[in-house]
This record gives C-alpha cells, sequence and structure tokens, in this order.
C-alpha cells in the first residue's frame, strides 16, 4: 500500500530514496528547462541540472523518465526528471502522467518524493489540483496485479510505500482533503482494474456478484443479489437468455446508496459479462482471451460506488449489475430465438455475440422503474467504438446535455470520452419482420456497430431519463506496454469519469 503526504520541506534536504524533479521540453536549440521546484536541487548541483540530464539523453517529453546518482550533492541517492512536455500545454493530465510515469519507473524505492510546478507559468490550476493530479497519478501509476505466479519473481520491484508531494508553505485544509480524495478514488481504480484482471475462471458470475457484494457490505452499502430463480421469477429474460448457456449462472447485483437530503437520483448500470466467447456465433480464437475484460462496466460502476460511499455526495446512487458468461452449450440461446425482456418488449436474436445489450437492456429497464433522474450506462459493447474512436477515446450516446457532460468530466479527469449520435435511420434497420425489436440491424454488415448498441439499448430507457451509454471497448483494457499512469490490462476506466459526474449532479443538479 503506497501512501501520499503533502510535504514543504526544501526538496534538496529530504531524505528520501528517489526525489523526482520536472523538465519541460527543449525550445527551438535549446535543450530541456528545468520546470518550478526544482530550484534549490539545482543549486545543490551547480546549476547544472538541467544539462546533466540532457547530457544523458532526456529531452523533456510528456512521461519520459530519466534517473541520474546524486553521489551526495543532495540527501536523496537518485533524481529523476520527469517529462513536463511544452510547459504551455502543461494541464492537470500531464501532471498526472508525469506522476504515474515517476512512479512506475521508480519502482522498487520505497519512499518518493515529488517537486514539480503546481501552478504553471499560465496559472490554469488551483494548486490544491495539482497536488490530487499528482498524487492521482503516482498511486495510479503505482499499480500492480498481483498474478498468479506460485513462486515470487526474482527482482520484482515493489512501489514506493510512501509519497510526499512537495507544496509550497504547508498543506491547507482543501491539499489535505484533495489527497484523501485522491486515495480514495485511485483505491477505487485499483479494485476495478483488479477485477478486470483476475482470470476468467475465477470470475465467473456467482463469484464476481459475490466479491462485488462483499465489497459494497464492507463499504456499509445495500446490496443485493438476484440469484437465477429470482432472474427467472423477475422475468429477465434478456440475462437469462446469455447466461443459460454457461454452467455458472447468471446474477443480477443491486447496490444503492441512499444519503440523507439527497438531491436526486442517479442510476448506473454496468455490463458484468465475466467471459464473451461470442456463443454460437462464436469468436475467432485470435485473442480471445482479452474477453476476460467484457465485465470492465460492472467493476468500474461497483468500484465508482465504493468511491461514492466514501466521498458521501448528497445524491442517491443505485447501480444494477447484470453478470452473465457468454458460452456454448446444450442450453445457450441460438439465433434465430425470440426472447422476451424485462419491460415485455420481444427482440428477435440474430447474433449471440452481440450479448451486451441482451443482459443491459433487462439491466436498464429494471434501473428505470426506481426513477432516476439520470442513468448512465456503461459498456464494452462494440468493436465499432474501436474502429471509429480507437482504444482510449470512449464513445458517448444518449441524451444531448448528458453527453456534453460526460465529455467534460472525462476531459478533467483524463477518461477522454467523445459524443455520437444516435441517427434515426439505425432504429428503422433494426426493425424485425416477427418481433419488435431485432438485436443487431441485418443485412447491414458492420456499418455504424457502436450507433446500433446505443439504440437497442434506448429502446429500455423510460421517458423523461437524461441517459448516456459509454462505450469503453477500447479504453477499458490495455494490452500493450505501460503508459503514463496506465498498467498493462484493465484501466479502471471509466471509474473516475463516473464519479466526477456524480459530484458535479449532487452540486448542480
Ligand atoms: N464484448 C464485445 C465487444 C468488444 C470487442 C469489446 C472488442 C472489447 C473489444 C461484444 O459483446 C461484441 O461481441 N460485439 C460485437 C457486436 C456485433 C455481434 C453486433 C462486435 O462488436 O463485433
Ligand atoms: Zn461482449
Ligand atoms: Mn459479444
Amino acid at each position: 500500500m503506497t501512501t501520499v503526504a503533502a510535504i514543504d520541506n526544501d526538496p534538496a534536504t529530504l531524505t528520501v530514496d528517489a526525489l523526482v524533479v520536472g523538465l519541460y521540453q527543449a525550445d527551438g536549440d535549446e535543450g530541456p528547462r528545468l520546470a518550478g521546484g526544482a530550484e534549490t536541487v539545482d543549486a545543490a548541483f551547480s546549476g547544472r541540472l538541467a544539462a546533466t540530464f540532457a547530457l544523458l539523453g532526456a529531452t523533456g517529453a510528456v512521461g519520459e523518465v530519466t534517473k541520474l546518482a546524486s553521489l551526495g550533492a543532495v540527501p536523496a541517492p537518485v533524481v529523476a526528471a520527469v517529462g513536463l512536455g511544452e510547459r504551455e500545454k502543461c494541464a492537470a493530465d500531464t501532471l498526472r502522467r508525469a506522476a504515474g510515469a515517476a512512479a512506475r519507473a521508480l519502482a522498487g524505492n520505497d519512499t518518493i518524493a515529488i517537486s514539480l510546478p503546481l501552478a504553471d507559468a499560465e496559472g490554469h490550476q488551483e494548486p490544491a489540483d495539482a497536488v490530487a493530479a499528482l498524487a492521482e497519478g503516482a498511486l495510479l501509476g503505482g499499480y500492480q496485479f498481483g498474478g498468479y505466479k506460485t513462486k515470487a519473481e526474482p527482482g520484482r520491484r515493489s512501489p514506493a510505500t510512501s509519497v510526499s508531494v512537495v507544496v509550497a508553505d504547508g498543506a491547507d485544509q482543501d491539499t489535505k482533503a484533495q489527497l484523501k480524495r485522491a486515495a480514495t478514488l485511485t483505491a477505487a481504480v485499483a479494485q476495478a482494474r483488479d477485477w478486470v484482471n483476475t482470470a476468467p475462471n475465477q470470475l465467473r458470475p456467482p463469484q464476481f456478484a459475490d466479491a462485488v457484494a462483499d465489497a459494497v457490505r464492507k463499504a456499509k452499502l445495500e446490496v443485493e443479489v438476484l440469484d437465477e430463480k429470482a432472474l427467472r421469477k423477475g422475468g429477465y429474460g434478456g440475462i437469462l437468455a446469455v447466461g443459460e448457456g454457461s454452467g455458472a449462472l447468471p446474477r443480477l447485483v443491486r447496490i444503492a446508496y441512499r444519503p440523507k437530503g439527497a438531491a436526486g437520483h442517479v442510476a448506473l448500470v454496468g455490463k458484468g459479462i465475466t467471459f464473451d466467447t461470442g456463443g454460437v456465433s462464436i469468436k475467432p480464437a485470435q485473442g480471445m482471451w482479452e474477453m476476460k475484460s467484457d465485465m470492465a462496466g460492472a467493476a468500474a460502476v461497483a468500484a465508482a460506488m465504493l468511491a461514492v460511499a466514501a466521498l458521501k455526495p448528497k445524491v442517491s446512487v443505485t447501480a444494477c449489475l447484470p453478470m452473465a458468461e457468454n458460452m456454448l452449450s446444450g442450453n445457450a440461446y441460438r439465433p434465430g430465438d425470440i426472447v422476451t425482456m424485462y419491460n415485455g418488449k420481444r427482440v428477435e436474436v440474430l447474433n449471440t455475440d452481440a450479448e451486451g445489450r441482451m443482459i443491459l437492456g433487462d439491466a436498464i429497464a429494471r434501473a428505470c422503474e426506481d426513477e432516476p433522474d439520470y442513468l448512465l450506462e456503461t459498456s464494452t459493447l462494440t468493436g465499432g467504438q474501436v474502429t471509429a474512436l480507437g482504444k482510449r477515446v470512449a464513445g458517448v450516446m444518449g441524451s444531448e446535455e448528458l453527453c456534453d457532460r460526460v465529455k467534460l468530466a472525462g476531459e478533467k479527469v483524463g477518461e477522454p470520452a467523445w459524443p455520437m449520435p444516435l441517427p434515426e435511420d439505425v432504429r428503422k434497420n433494426m426493425e424485425s419482420d416477427i418481433a419488435d425489436l431485432s438485436q443487431v440491424a441485418s443485412g447491414l454488415d458492420r456499418a455504424g456497430h457502436m450507433l446500433q448498441g446505443a439504440v437497442f439499448l434506448s429502446e429500455f430507457v423510460s421517458e423523461g431519463v437524461a441517459w448516456a451509454h459509454i462505450d469503453i471497448a477500447g479504453p477499458s483494457y490495455h494490452p500493450g506496454e505501460p503508459y503514463g499512469y496506465v498498467a498493462k490490462g484493465g484501466t479502471g476506466v471509466p471509474v473516475r469519469t463516473l464519479v466526477e459526474l456524480i459530484e458535479d449532479i449532487a452540486a448542480n443538479g
């Protein structure tokens, strides 16, 4: 466990294992320049710190980390420079990414101090916000999944147990509150990442439901788990159609946070497919293992509820998490099936790999029964999201105003999201000859896949509920090498966006 604190000591006197300073990117012919916070350290190096880092190859590019042995110039044996990019563009997420990269590169050092500019040249950010960004970045960058190795790895470097952020004069109340918030948020993100990274044979629907129920119960939230019998009794046709193909039967987890004097009610819904083989419409074997992350939406929502329980915003928040494993068996649903959904609508199944919308349709309809003001749903719904927006930008569809708020919240926390339309012709193409609705547009190939998913879901949202569907197929999972504060595997997107939105709604309606 890593703890963060703010300190106002001179960084050049700190007896930590590693000290982090900042470098702005080289401008024209000049080399990289030292950022604010490094002045006294530079003096201890006779004013040659920037030149020395340049000699070691540092350019100041965002996220670049260059390490230097201090050889007694300062008490910290290692001084590391982290790139901050162009000074004019240094925003909160730059600090988050820089702190994340530094924490990762300095794993194996037990105590780290970060002395970076808290208000940049243009004074874009409040110092307390900058401290929060640095703490968040360092804590997220230090994340490591436990894994399953039977023997301890020789040379495995653990994240620091203590990270200190150097501030000008004393940590004020605001800074202290922000640090506490950063610890809460990053613990929630780590929990979401852990669930996503857990092997799919160890997190089948009943186990996932129990794990979520245990965690939220510990956080003093109300929780109810519907098993397959309760789902049959309740008429959850979509969840059962998908979930009964597996030997590990489906679940619906409902969580509630109801503070006194709540202004409004936000409903959250998250896709919890613990593994997606595609079912009878089976997926290609190549890369199928990544479908262990098909419960990233449910993981993010459950984790956001943990953060909500700690942060206590003045708004009611309920969560509805359908969990199922999309498998093939003698009981698996098939193309051609007619499924009666929870809200009574009949769906013609055409592709069992479009299972997310089947379980989400039921969950959204159930969530709407509690008459929320806002409904935020997130899911690894379509490969079309990755085709349209890539691996790092989520697609947002639904009520226009709420979609814009999701985009703004995402921008603020460093989880980019972009609004997408719900064109009328897409709904027309989902007419079925024999049922109320077709599960996917027939004969249209893969055109507008992401939009089809959202149009389908809109059929289960009640009139008058402002809703947004956040497709996180790409951003929820990072298969490549770590960067910034993002580790390989589950990213925890969009936990911080959801919490930001809930706090925004609590404050501004
Ligand atoms: N879980 C997948 C979507 C997905 C793809 C998530 C890639 C993460 C990475 C979803 O259930 C799925 O299979 N979607 C199909 C929908 C299609 C059959 C209408 C898709 O996107 O191809
Ligand atoms: Zn899926
Ligand atoms: Mn699928």
